[in-house]
Protein backbone atom coordinates (compact mmCIF):
# COMPACT_ATOMS: atom_id res chain seq x y z
CA UNK A 1 0.00 0.00 0.00
CA UNK A 2 1.18 3.70 -0.56
CA UNK A 3 3.01 5.22 2.28
CA UNK A 4 2.30 8.80 3.18
CA UNK A 5 4.56 11.77 1.35
CA UNK A 6 6.61 13.80 4.05
CA UNK A 7 4.56 16.47 3.22
CA UNK A 8 1.03 15.30 2.89
CA UNK A 9 -0.78 17.13 5.34
CA UNK A 10 0.03 20.52 3.80
CA UNK A 11 -3.67 21.56 2.88
CA UNK A 12 -5.10 24.48 3.34
CA UNK A 13 -6.15 23.78 7.04
CA UNK A 14 -1.90 24.59 7.12
CA UNK A 15 -1.67 27.46 4.73
CA UNK A 16 -4.96 29.16 6.67
CA UNK A 17 -2.34 28.82 9.91
CA UNK A 18 0.55 29.83 8.52
CA UNK A 19 -1.66 33.36 7.97
CA UNK A 20 -2.32 33.13 11.56
CA UNK A 21 1.38 32.71 12.63
CA UNK A 22 1.25 29.36 13.33
CA UNK A 23 3.18 26.28 13.21
CA UNK A 24 2.79 24.80 10.13
CA UNK A 25 3.88 21.96 8.36
CA UNK A 26 3.46 18.70 8.94
CA UNK A 27 4.19 18.69 12.69
CA UNK A 28 1.24 21.06 12.93
CA UNK A 29 -0.93 19.13 15.40
CA UNK A 30 -3.92 18.28 13.34
CA UNK A 31 -1.56 16.72 11.12
CA UNK A 32 0.25 15.01 13.88
CA UNK A 33 -2.70 13.86 15.25
CA UNK A 34 -4.40 12.82 11.70
CA UNK A 35 -1.35 10.76 10.70
CA UNK A 36 -0.66 9.01 14.21
CA UNK A 37 -3.96 8.32 14.05
CA UNK A 38 -3.67 6.79 10.44
CA UNK A 39 -0.84 4.90 11.51
CA UNK A 40 -2.84 3.16 14.54
CA UNK A 41 -6.21 2.88 12.18
CA UNK A 42 -3.68 0.76 9.94
CA UNK A 43 -3.27 -1.66 12.80
CA UNK A 44 -6.95 -2.62 13.27
CA UNK A 45 -9.56 -3.97 11.13
CA UNK A 46 -12.98 -2.80 10.39
CA UNK A 47 -14.14 -6.24 11.73
CA UNK A 48 -13.25 -5.89 14.99
CA UNK A 49 -14.72 -2.27 14.75
CA UNK A 50 -18.30 -3.57 13.99
CA UNK A 51 -17.82 -6.41 16.48
CA UNK A 52 -16.30 -4.32 19.23
CA UNK A 53 -19.18 -1.24 18.62
CA UNK A 54 -22.92 -2.68 17.93
CA UNK A 55 -24.29 0.86 17.43
CA UNK A 56 -21.56 1.23 14.18
CA UNK A 57 -23.76 2.08 12.27
CA UNK A 58 -25.99 4.44 13.90
CA UNK A 59 -22.95 6.43 14.78
CA UNK A 60 -21.95 6.51 11.00
CA UNK A 61 -24.32 7.00 8.99
CA UNK A 62 -26.58 9.88 7.88
CA UNK A 63 -30.17 10.68 6.51
CA UNK A 64 -31.12 13.67 4.62
CA UNK A 65 -34.42 13.20 3.19
CA UNK A 66 -34.90 10.57 0.93
CA UNK A 67 -30.90 9.75 0.95
CA UNK A 68 -29.37 7.53 3.51
CA UNK A 69 -25.17 7.71 3.77
CA UNK A 70 -23.58 4.60 5.54
CA UNK A 71 -20.38 5.86 5.91
CA UNK A 72 -19.56 2.88 8.79
CA UNK A 73 -17.35 0.85 6.40
CA UNK A 74 -14.86 2.67 6.48
CA UNK A 75 -11.43 2.77 8.10
CA UNK A 76 -12.92 5.23 10.87
CA UNK A 77 -13.13 6.23 14.71
CA UNK A 78 -15.33 8.62 16.06
CA UNK A 79 -11.47 10.24 17.13
CA UNK A 80 -10.63 9.75 13.73
CA UNK A 81 -14.01 11.87 12.04
CA UNK A 82 -13.33 14.37 15.29
CA UNK A 83 -9.80 15.20 14.22
CA UNK A 84 -11.00 15.08 10.28
CA UNK A 85 -13.81 17.69 11.12
CA UNK A 86 -11.06 19.52 12.77
CA UNK A 87 -8.81 19.49 9.10
CA UNK A 88 -12.27 21.01 7.95
CA UNK A 89 -12.54 23.41 10.42
CA UNK A 90 -9.05 24.78 10.17
CA UNK A 91 -10.06 24.83 6.13
CA UNK A 92 -12.54 27.46 6.62
CA UNK A 93 -14.31 25.47 4.59
CA UNK A 94 -17.91 27.24 6.41
CA UNK A 95 -16.05 30.26 5.45
CA UNK A 96 -15.75 29.60 1.67
CA UNK A 97 -18.67 28.04 1.62
CA UNK A 98 -20.72 31.32 2.97
CA UNK A 99 -18.11 32.94 -0.12
CA UNK A 100 -19.76 30.75 -2.50
CA UNK A 101 -23.08 31.39 -1.95
CA UNK A 102 -22.31 35.19 -1.60
CA UNK A 103 -21.47 35.48 -5.03
CA UNK A 104 -17.96 36.22 -4.60
CA UNK A 105 -15.53 35.91 -7.29
CA UNK A 106 -13.97 32.42 -5.71
CA UNK A 107 -12.92 31.22 -9.17
CA UNK A 108 -10.24 33.54 -8.95
CA UNK A 109 -8.28 32.69 -12.30
CA UNK A 110 -11.28 33.49 -13.93
CA UNK A 111 -12.22 36.33 -11.56
CA UNK A 112 -15.74 34.79 -11.83
CA UNK A 113 -18.32 33.83 -9.02
CA UNK A 114 -19.49 30.37 -9.00
CA UNK A 115 -23.15 30.01 -8.32
CA UNK A 116 -24.86 27.04 -9.76
CA UNK A 117 -26.75 27.04 -6.22
CA UNK A 118 -28.59 29.67 -7.73
CA UNK A 119 -30.00 27.56 -10.57
CA UNK A 120 -32.39 25.81 -8.00
CA UNK A 121 -32.25 28.24 -5.25
CA UNK A 122 -36.02 27.47 -5.21
CA UNK A 123 -36.29 29.77 -1.79
CA UNK A 124 -35.55 32.43 -4.18
CA UNK A 125 -33.39 34.61 -1.78
CA UNK A 126 -31.29 37.21 -3.47
CA UNK A 127 -28.42 35.65 -4.83
CA UNK A 128 -26.01 38.53 -5.18
CA UNK A 129 -23.32 39.02 -8.57
CA UNK A 130 -21.75 42.46 -8.82
CA UNK A 131 -24.20 43.84 -7.12
CA UNK A 132 -26.70 42.18 -9.29
CA UNK A 133 -29.30 40.06 -7.93
CA UNK A 134 -29.12 36.89 -10.13
CA UNK A 135 -32.45 35.41 -9.23
CA UNK A 136 -34.90 37.39 -11.65
CA UNK A 137 -32.84 35.99 -14.78
CA UNK A 138 -32.31 32.89 -13.40
CA UNK A 139 -35.87 32.96 -12.79
CA UNK A 140 -36.82 34.30 -17.01
CA UNK A 141 -34.89 31.90 -18.08
CA UNK A 142 -36.45 28.82 -16.31
CA UNK A 143 -39.96 30.46 -17.69
CA UNK A 144 -38.50 30.31 -21.09
CA UNK A 145 -37.46 27.31 -21.24
CA UNK A 146 -40.89 25.72 -20.10
CA UNK A 147 -43.17 27.53 -22.31
CA UNK A 148 -40.32 26.01 -24.92
CA UNK A 149 -40.79 22.48 -23.83
CA UNK A 150 -44.11 22.44 -23.53
CA UNK A 151 -44.69 23.71 -26.85
CA UNK A 152 -42.84 21.00 -28.18
CA UNK A 153 -44.14 18.52 -26.13
CA UNK A 154 -47.39 19.30 -26.49
CA UNK A 155 -46.95 18.92 -30.05
CA UNK A 156 -47.96 22.71 -30.71
CA UNK A 157 -44.28 23.30 -32.00
CA UNK A 158 -44.18 22.08 -35.26
CA UNK A 159 -41.34 21.31 -37.60
CA UNK A 160 -40.96 23.06 -41.43
CA UNK A 161 -43.72 20.54 -42.85
CA UNK A 162 -46.13 20.74 -40.02
CA UNK A 163 -45.17 17.23 -38.61
CA UNK A 164 -44.70 17.33 -35.10
CA UNK A 165 -41.29 17.01 -32.98
CA UNK A 166 -40.25 13.29 -32.32
CA UNK A 167 -36.41 13.58 -32.01
CA UNK A 168 -34.51 15.78 -29.58
CA UNK A 169 -30.78 16.02 -30.59
CA UNK A 170 -28.34 17.71 -28.10
CA UNK A 171 -25.57 17.90 -30.09
CA UNK A 172 -22.80 19.66 -26.89
CA UNK A 173 -19.40 17.68 -25.29
CA UNK A 174 -17.89 17.57 -21.77
CA UNK A 175 -20.36 19.62 -19.09
CA UNK A 176 -22.76 20.71 -22.44
CA UNK A 177 -23.25 17.01 -22.82
CA UNK A 178 -22.70 14.62 -20.07
CA UNK A 179 -24.99 16.00 -17.23
CA UNK A 180 -27.97 16.23 -19.45
CA UNK A 181 -26.98 12.97 -20.85
CA UNK A 182 -26.83 11.14 -17.58
CA UNK A 183 -30.18 12.75 -16.32
CA UNK A 184 -32.45 12.00 -19.07
CA UNK A 185 -31.12 8.67 -18.82
CA UNK A 186 -31.42 8.52 -14.78
CA UNK A 187 -35.16 10.02 -15.21
CA UNK A 188 -35.71 7.59 -18.41
CA UNK A 189 -38.74 6.44 -16.37
CA UNK A 190 -40.79 10.01 -16.32
CA UNK A 191 -39.91 10.75 -20.42
CA UNK A 192 -42.34 11.52 -22.50
CA UNK A 193 -43.11 8.48 -24.43
CA UNK A 194 -43.21 10.18 -28.11
CA UNK A 195 -39.98 12.19 -27.52
CA UNK A 196 -36.37 10.48 -28.32
CA UNK A 197 -33.93 12.18 -26.72
CA UNK A 198 -30.19 12.11 -28.54
CA UNK A 199 -26.90 13.27 -27.56
CA UNK A 200 -23.87 14.10 -30.12
CA UNK A 201 -20.79 14.44 -28.61
CA UNK A 202 -17.81 12.99 -30.34
CA UNK A 203 -15.96 15.08 -33.23
CA UNK A 204 -15.66 11.06 -35.00
CA UNK A 205 -18.02 11.44 -37.69
CA UNK A 206 -19.12 7.87 -36.82
CA UNK A 207 -20.79 9.66 -33.86
CA UNK A 208 -23.09 12.07 -36.28
CA UNK A 209 -23.54 10.07 -38.57
CA UNK A 210 -25.34 7.01 -36.04
CA UNK A 211 -27.25 9.14 -34.55
CA UNK A 212 -28.45 11.14 -37.49
CA UNK A 213 -29.14 8.18 -39.94
CA UNK A 214 -32.35 6.93 -37.84
CA UNK A 215 -33.29 10.63 -37.91
CA UNK A 216 -36.69 12.52 -40.23
CA UNK A 217 -35.19 16.25 -40.62
CA UNK A 218 -38.61 17.68 -40.58
CA UNK A 219 -39.53 15.98 -36.83
CA UNK A 220 -35.97 16.75 -35.47
CA UNK A 221 -35.01 19.31 -33.14
CA UNK A 222 -31.20 20.10 -32.52
CA UNK A 223 -29.95 21.47 -29.32
CA UNK A 224 -26.94 23.21 -29.76
CA UNK A 225 -25.44 23.45 -26.26
CA UNK A 226 -21.81 25.16 -25.55
CA UNK A 227 -21.41 27.58 -22.84
CA UNK A 228 -18.68 29.31 -25.02
CA UNK A 229 -19.94 28.28 -28.64
CA UNK A 230 -16.64 27.57 -29.79
CA UNK A 231 -15.32 24.23 -29.04
CA UNK A 232 -14.38 22.33 -32.48
CA UNK A 233 -15.82 19.55 -31.36
CA UNK A 234 -19.32 21.09 -31.20
CA UNK A 235 -19.41 23.45 -33.74
CA UNK A 236 -18.12 21.13 -36.45
CA UNK A 237 -21.01 18.37 -35.67
CA UNK A 238 -23.69 21.67 -35.39
CA UNK A 239 -22.60 22.21 -38.64
CA UNK A 240 -22.58 19.04 -39.97
CA UNK A 241 -26.33 18.82 -38.50
CA UNK A 242 -27.37 21.92 -40.44
CA UNK A 243 -25.99 20.92 -43.54
CA UNK A 244 -27.68 17.70 -43.12
CA UNK A 245 -30.77 19.47 -42.35
CA UNK A 246 -30.78 21.77 -44.98
CA UNK A 247 -30.11 18.87 -47.61
CA UNK A 248 -33.71 17.99 -47.10
CA UNK A 249 -35.32 21.20 -45.94
CA UNK A 250 -33.64 23.47 -48.39
CA UNK A 251 -34.74 26.33 -47.05
CA UNK A 252 -32.51 28.27 -44.93
CA UNK A 253 -35.22 29.87 -42.72
CA UNK A 254 -36.72 26.25 -41.47
CA UNK A 255 -33.85 26.44 -39.54
CA UNK A 256 -35.81 28.41 -36.78
CA UNK A 257 -37.97 25.91 -36.44
CA UNK A 258 -35.39 23.07 -36.05
CA UNK A 259 -32.49 24.68 -34.16
CA UNK A 260 -32.24 26.44 -30.82
CA UNK A 261 -28.99 27.39 -28.76
CA UNK A 262 -27.98 27.10 -25.15
CA UNK A 263 -24.81 29.43 -24.60
CA UNK A 264 -23.21 32.39 -22.92
CA UNK A 265 -22.18 33.79 -25.98
CA UNK A 266 -25.00 35.18 -28.03
CA UNK A 267 -22.77 36.79 -30.49
CA UNK A 268 -21.60 33.39 -31.69
CA UNK A 269 -25.13 31.98 -31.60
CA UNK A 270 -26.72 34.51 -33.96
CA UNK A 271 -23.50 34.39 -36.26
CA UNK A 272 -24.28 30.58 -36.57
CA UNK A 273 -27.46 31.21 -38.03
CA UNK A 274 -29.46 30.48 -34.88
CA UNK A 275 -32.26 33.33 -34.11
CA UNK A 276 -31.56 34.65 -30.73
CA UNK A 277 -34.96 34.13 -29.92
CA UNK A 278 -34.65 30.39 -29.92
CA UNK A 279 -31.52 30.67 -27.31
CA UNK A 280 -31.47 29.74 -23.61
CA UNK A 281 -29.28 31.71 -21.79
CA UNK A 282 -26.72 30.96 -19.24
CA UNK A 283 -23.93 32.72 -17.41
CA UNK A 284 -20.02 33.04 -17.31
CA UNK A 285 -20.63 32.19 -13.37
CA UNK A 286 -22.25 28.66 -14.33
CA UNK A 287 -18.54 26.56 -14.66
CA UNK A 288 -19.73 24.15 -17.89
CA UNK A 289 -19.35 20.64 -15.73
CA UNK A 290 -22.09 22.21 -12.88
CA UNK A 291 -24.63 23.52 -15.80
CA UNK A 292 -27.06 20.79 -15.46
CA UNK A 293 -29.37 22.86 -13.91
CA UNK A 294 -29.16 25.86 -16.52
CA UNK A 295 -30.63 26.12 -20.05
CA UNK A 296 -28.26 23.35 -20.55
CA UNK A 297 -30.64 20.99 -19.57
CA UNK A 298 -33.10 22.05 -21.69
CA UNK A 299 -32.87 18.37 -23.11
CA UNK A 300 -33.96 17.19 -20.02
CA UNK A 301 -37.02 19.52 -19.59
CA UNK A 302 -37.94 18.04 -23.01
CA UNK A 303 -37.64 14.74 -22.17
CA UNK A 304 -39.37 14.96 -18.66
CA UNK A 305 -41.17 17.90 -18.56
CA UNK A 306 -40.98 21.48 -16.93
CA UNK A 307 -42.79 19.88 -13.55
CA UNK A 308 -39.94 17.22 -13.10
CA UNK A 309 -37.26 19.66 -14.33
CA UNK A 310 -38.01 21.77 -11.36
CA UNK A 311 -38.63 18.88 -8.84
CA UNK A 312 -34.49 18.15 -9.70
CA UNK A 313 -34.04 21.50 -8.89
CA UNK A 314 -35.54 21.44 -5.45
CA UNK A 315 -33.96 17.94 -4.47
CA UNK A 316 -30.49 19.84 -5.29
CA UNK A 317 -31.33 22.58 -3.60
CA UNK A 318 -32.73 20.54 -0.43
CA UNK A 319 -28.79 19.33 -0.89
CA UNK A 320 -27.75 23.18 -0.98
CA UNK A 321 -29.67 24.02 2.43
CA UNK A 322 -28.50 20.87 4.39
CA UNK A 323 -24.59 21.69 2.89
CA UNK A 324 -25.14 25.33 4.10
CA UNK A 325 -26.79 24.93 7.27
CA UNK A 326 -25.92 21.05 9.02
CA UNK A 327 -22.72 21.49 11.23
CA UNK A 328 -19.51 20.06 9.65
CA UNK A 329 -19.75 16.87 11.33
CA UNK A 330 -23.13 15.93 10.39
CA UNK A 331 -23.09 17.42 6.79
CA UNK A 332 -23.38 14.61 4.12
CA UNK A 333 -21.22 16.27 1.62
CA UNK A 334 -18.29 17.28 4.25
CA UNK A 335 -18.48 13.87 5.77
CA UNK A 336 -17.89 12.23 2.29
CA UNK A 337 -15.17 15.29 1.30
CA UNK A 338 -13.43 14.28 4.55
CA UNK A 339 -13.46 10.58 3.86
CA UNK A 340 -12.05 11.04 0.50
CA UNK A 341 -9.26 13.24 1.90
CA UNK A 342 -8.29 10.51 4.44
CA UNK A 343 -7.72 8.04 2.01
CA UNK A 344 -6.12 10.16 -0.28
CA UNK A 345 -3.60 11.93 1.79
CA UNK A 346 -3.28 9.63 4.31
CA UNK A 347 -3.55 6.07 3.20
CA UNK A 348 -2.17 6.58 -0.67
CA UNK A 349 -5.16 5.77 -2.29
CA UNK A 350 -5.03 6.43 -5.79
CA UNK A 351 -8.37 6.14 -6.99
CA UNK A 352 -11.77 6.40 -5.67
CA UNK A 353 -14.98 4.29 -7.46
CA UNK A 354 -18.35 4.86 -8.03
CA UNK A 355 -20.56 2.21 -8.27
CA UNK A 356 -24.23 2.49 -9.18
CA UNK A 357 -26.31 -0.53 -8.87
CA UNK A 358 -28.89 0.90 -10.75
CA UNK A 359 -29.20 0.75 -14.77
CA UNK A 360 -30.91 3.94 -14.69
CA UNK A 361 -27.33 5.54 -13.07
CA UNK A 362 -24.92 4.02 -15.46
CA UNK A 363 -23.81 7.23 -16.52
CA UNK A 364 -23.29 8.41 -13.30
CA UNK A 365 -19.55 7.51 -13.34
CA UNK A 366 -18.43 9.34 -16.25
CA UNK A 367 -20.30 12.11 -15.48
CA UNK A 368 -18.87 12.57 -11.71
CA UNK A 369 -14.94 11.84 -13.64
CA UNK A 370 -15.64 15.17 -15.27
CA UNK A 371 -17.18 16.83 -12.42
CA UNK A 372 -14.35 15.77 -9.90
CA UNK A 373 -11.04 15.63 -12.27
CA UNK A 374 -11.83 18.57 -14.13
CA UNK A 375 -12.31 20.01 -10.93
CA UNK A 376 -10.21 19.17 -8.38
CA UNK A 377 -7.29 17.45 -11.10
CA UNK A 378 -4.71 20.20 -10.18
CA UNK A 379 -1.15 20.58 -9.53
CA UNK A 380 -0.77 24.30 -7.94
CA UNK A 381 -2.88 25.75 -5.49
CA UNK A 382 -5.11 28.81 -5.50
CA UNK A 383 -2.61 30.93 -5.40
CA UNK A 384 -0.48 29.34 -7.87
CA UNK A 385 1.76 27.59 -6.29
CA UNK A 386 3.16 24.02 -6.47
CA UNK A 387 1.33 21.61 -4.07
CA UNK A 388 3.51 19.18 -2.29
CA UNK A 389 0.50 17.03 -1.11
CA UNK A 390 -2.08 14.75 -3.63
CA UNK A 391 -5.25 16.22 -4.67
CA UNK A 392 -7.93 15.20 -6.66
CA UNK A 393 -7.86 10.86 -7.15
CA UNK A 394 -8.70 9.33 -10.65
CA UNK A 395 -12.28 8.35 -10.45
CA UNK A 396 -13.55 5.88 -12.03
CA UNK A 397 -16.24 3.12 -11.76
CA UNK A 398 -18.92 1.61 -13.58
CA UNK A 399 -22.16 -0.52 -13.21
CA UNK A 400 -21.44 -2.33 -9.98
CA UNK A 401 -23.33 -5.32 -10.96
CA UNK A 402 -21.75 -5.65 -14.14
CA UNK A 403 -18.39 -4.29 -12.62
CA UNK A 404 -18.56 -7.79 -10.11
CA UNK A 405 -18.60 -10.11 -13.07
CA UNK A 406 -15.10 -7.91 -14.54
CA UNK A 407 -13.10 -5.74 -12.17
CA UNK A 408 -14.18 -6.69 -8.93
CA UNK A 409 -11.65 -8.73 -8.18
CA UNK A 410 -8.94 -6.08 -7.85
CA UNK A 411 -10.87 -4.27 -5.58
CA UNK A 412 -10.86 -7.66 -3.40
CA UNK A 413 -7.68 -9.17 -3.75
CA UNK A 414 -5.34 -6.58 -5.66
CA UNK A 415 -2.72 -4.52 -3.94
CA UNK A 416 -4.64 -1.33 -3.81
CA UNK A 417 -6.94 0.45 -1.65
CA UNK A 418 -10.02 1.64 -3.72
CA UNK A 419 -12.56 3.34 -1.71
CA UNK A 420 -15.67 3.16 -3.31
CA UNK A 421 -18.92 4.70 -3.35
CA UNK A 422 -22.01 1.90 -3.67
CA UNK A 423 -24.95 3.76 -4.96
CA UNK A 424 -28.51 1.95 -4.64
CA UNK A 425 -32.63 2.88 -5.12
CA UNK A 426 -34.52 0.94 -2.04
CA UNK A 427 -37.62 1.23 -4.51
CA UNK A 428 -37.36 0.81 -8.28
CA UNK A 429 -39.87 1.53 -11.14
CA UNK A 430 -40.09 -1.24 -12.26
CA UNK A 431 -41.84 -4.59 -11.15
CA UNK A 432 -39.58 -6.83 -11.92
CA UNK A 433 -39.08 -7.55 -8.18
CA UNK A 434 -36.87 -10.42 -7.83
CA UNK A 435 -34.36 -8.68 -10.59
CA UNK A 436 -34.49 -5.62 -7.49
CA UNK A 437 -33.82 -8.77 -4.75
CA UNK A 438 -30.67 -9.78 -6.86
CA UNK A 439 -29.42 -6.47 -7.21
CA UNK A 440 -29.67 -5.31 -3.47
CA UNK A 441 -28.77 -8.50 -2.20
CA UNK A 442 -25.57 -8.25 -4.32
CA UNK A 443 -25.19 -4.17 -3.66
CA UNK A 444 -25.11 -5.73 0.21
CA UNK A 445 -23.07 -8.59 -0.12
CA UNK A 446 -20.26 -6.58 -1.50
CA UNK A 447 -20.15 -3.97 0.59
CA UNK A 448 -19.96 -6.42 3.00
CA UNK A 449 -17.50 -8.69 1.85
CA UNK A 450 -15.36 -5.83 0.74
CA UNK A 451 -15.36 -4.75 4.44
CA UNK A 452 -15.38 -8.17 6.34
CA UNK A 453 -12.99 -10.26 3.89
CA UNK A 454 -12.61 -13.69 4.55
CA UNK A 455 -9.92 -15.26 7.20
CA UNK A 456 -7.65 -17.82 6.41
CA UNK A 457 -9.36 -20.24 9.57
CA UNK A 458 -12.80 -19.51 7.95
CA UNK A 459 -11.37 -20.02 4.68
CA UNK A 460 -9.91 -23.43 5.57
CA UNK A 461 -12.94 -24.57 7.22
CA UNK A 462 -14.70 -23.86 3.48
CA UNK A 463 -11.74 -25.40 1.29
CA UNK A 464 -8.40 -27.34 1.67
CA UNK A 465 -7.19 -26.59 -1.54
CA UNK A 466 -5.52 -23.18 -2.57
CA UNK A 467 -6.40 -21.59 0.62
CA UNK A 468 -4.15 -18.23 0.33
CA UNK A 469 -5.60 -17.46 -2.85
CA UNK A 470 -8.99 -17.90 -1.94
CA UNK A 471 -8.30 -15.96 1.37
CA UNK A 472 -9.67 -12.46 1.53
CA UNK A 473 -8.29 -9.85 3.60
CA UNK A 474 -10.85 -7.56 3.28
CA UNK A 475 -10.94 -3.96 5.25
CA UNK A 476 -11.34 -2.19 2.02
CA UNK A 477 -13.70 0.91 2.94
CA UNK A 478 -17.16 2.20 1.25
CA UNK A 479 -19.77 3.98 1.52
CA UNK A 480 -23.29 2.81 0.60
CA UNK A 481 -25.52 5.96 -0.39
CA UNK A 482 -29.70 4.58 -0.62
CA UNK A 483 -32.18 6.68 -2.28
CA UNK A 484 -35.46 5.72 -1.55
CA UNK A 485 -36.76 5.53 -5.49
CA UNK A 486 -34.56 7.74 -7.95
CA UNK A 487 -36.91 10.43 -8.90
CA UNK A 488 -36.14 13.76 -10.00
CA UNK A 489 -35.91 14.80 -6.42
CA UNK A 490 -33.44 12.44 -5.56
CA UNK A 491 -31.17 12.77 -8.63
CA UNK A 492 -30.97 16.21 -8.14
CA UNK A 493 -29.97 16.10 -3.96
CA UNK A 494 -27.41 12.69 -5.25
CA UNK A 495 -25.78 15.03 -7.61
CA UNK A 496 -25.58 18.30 -5.57
CA UNK A 497 -23.78 15.94 -2.83
CA UNK A 498 -21.08 15.19 -4.72
CA UNK A 499 -21.03 19.04 -6.26
CA UNK A 500 -20.37 19.91 -2.71
CA UNK A 501 -18.13 17.21 -2.09
CA UNK A 502 -15.84 18.00 -4.39
CA UNK A 503 -15.92 21.42 -3.32
CA UNK A 504 -15.28 21.01 -0.38
CA UNK A 505 -12.30 18.76 -0.99
CA UNK A 506 -11.01 22.11 -3.29
CA UNK A 507 -10.82 23.79 -0.19
CA UNK A 508 -9.30 21.58 1.82
CA UNK A 509 -6.76 21.30 -0.87
CA UNK A 510 -6.75 25.01 -1.58
CA UNK A 511 -7.56 24.50 -5.02
CA UNK A 512 -9.38 26.71 -7.19
CA UNK A 513 -11.62 24.14 -8.52
CA UNK A 514 -13.67 25.98 -10.94
CA UNK A 515 -10.97 27.04 -13.49
CA UNK A 516 -9.48 24.00 -16.24
CA UNK A 517 -6.60 25.28 -17.83
CA UNK A 518 -4.93 21.43 -18.12
CA UNK A 519 -7.76 21.07 -20.83
CA UNK A 520 -6.33 24.05 -23.25
CA UNK A 521 -2.62 22.69 -24.09
CA UNK A 522 -3.84 20.05 -26.21
CA UNK A 523 -6.69 22.27 -28.19
CA UNK A 524 -3.88 24.68 -28.90
CA UNK A 525 -1.62 21.81 -30.31
CA UNK A 526 -4.74 20.36 -32.47
CA UNK A 527 -5.58 23.49 -33.64
CA UNK A 528 -1.88 23.66 -35.22
CA UNK A 529 -1.65 20.00 -36.20
CA UNK A 530 -4.76 19.58 -38.13
CA UNK A 531 -3.57 21.95 -41.26
CA UNK A 532 -0.12 20.02 -41.32
CA UNK A 533 -2.18 16.13 -41.77
CA UNK A 534 -2.48 17.59 -45.41
CA UNK A 535 0.20 19.78 -45.70
CA UNK A 536 2.15 19.12 -49.11
CA UNK A 537 6.02 19.64 -47.06
CA UNK A 538 6.86 16.76 -44.93
CA UNK A 539 6.43 18.19 -41.32
CA UNK A 540 9.31 18.47 -38.90
CA UNK A 541 7.94 20.91 -36.37
CA UNK A 542 7.35 18.45 -33.68
CA UNK A 543 9.21 15.83 -31.79
CA UNK A 544 9.91 12.92 -33.60
CA UNK A 545 7.63 10.79 -32.53
CA UNK A 546 4.28 13.32 -33.25
CA UNK A 547 6.49 14.30 -36.60
CA UNK A 548 6.84 10.43 -37.17
CA UNK A 549 3.02 9.77 -36.77
CA UNK A 550 1.91 12.92 -38.89
CA UNK A 551 4.12 12.00 -42.17
CA UNK A 552 2.69 8.38 -41.51
CA UNK A 553 -1.24 9.94 -41.48
CA UNK A 554 0.04 12.17 -44.62
CA UNK A 555 1.40 8.92 -46.37
CA UNK A 556 -1.19 6.38 -45.44
CA UNK A 557 -4.50 8.18 -45.60
CA UNK A 558 -6.11 7.94 -48.75
CA UNK A 559 -8.61 10.68 -47.64
CA UNK A 560 -8.14 14.91 -49.12
CA UNK A 561 -9.35 17.45 -46.31
CA UNK A 562 -12.85 18.24 -46.44
O1 LIG B 1 -12.47 21.51 -22.80
C1 LIG B 1 -13.11 21.34 -21.58
C2 LIG B 1 -14.41 22.08 -21.57
O2 LIG B 1 -14.20 23.44 -21.62
C3 LIG B 1 -15.26 21.70 -20.37
O3 LIG B 1 -14.90 22.38 -19.24
C4 LIG B 1 -16.62 22.02 -20.88
O4 LIG B 1 -17.62 21.40 -20.11
C5 LIG B 1 -16.54 21.48 -22.28
O5 LIG B 1 -15.22 21.74 -22.68
C6 LIG B 1 -17.50 22.07 -23.27
O6 LIG B 1 -17.40 23.45 -23.35
P1 LIG B 1 -18.53 24.31 -24.04
O7 LIG B 1 -19.80 24.13 -23.29
O8 LIG B 1 -18.05 25.73 -23.98
O9 LIG B 1 -18.68 23.84 -25.46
Amino acid sequence: MNQIKENDCMTSSIISMQEHGEDAGPHHPVCRALKAQHASISAMHMRDLFAADPARFERFSLQVGDVLLDYSKNRITEETMGLLVRLAEEADVAGWRERMFGGEKINNTEGRAVLHVALRNRGNQPLIVDGEDVMPKVNAVIAKMGAFAERVRSGAWRGYSGERITDVVNIGIGGSDLGPQMAVQALAPYRHPQLKAHFISNIDGAHVKEVLESLNPETTLFIVASKTFTTQETMTNANHARTWFLAQAQDERHIAGHFVAVSTNREAVTAFGIDPANMFEFWDWVGGRYSLWSAIGLSIMLAVGAERFIELLDGAHAMDAHFRDAPLDRNMPVILALLGVWYNNFFGAQSHAILPYDHALRSLPAYLQQADMESNGKSVDRDGKAVDYDTGPIIWGASGINGQHAFYQLLHQGTRLVPADFIVSVEPHDDLQAHHDILLANFLAQTEALMRGRTLDETQAQTSQFVQHKVFDGNHPSNAILLQTLTPHALGMLVALYEHKIFVQGVIWNLNSYDQWGVELGKQLARRILPELHADATVASHDASTNALINHYRRMSRRTPA
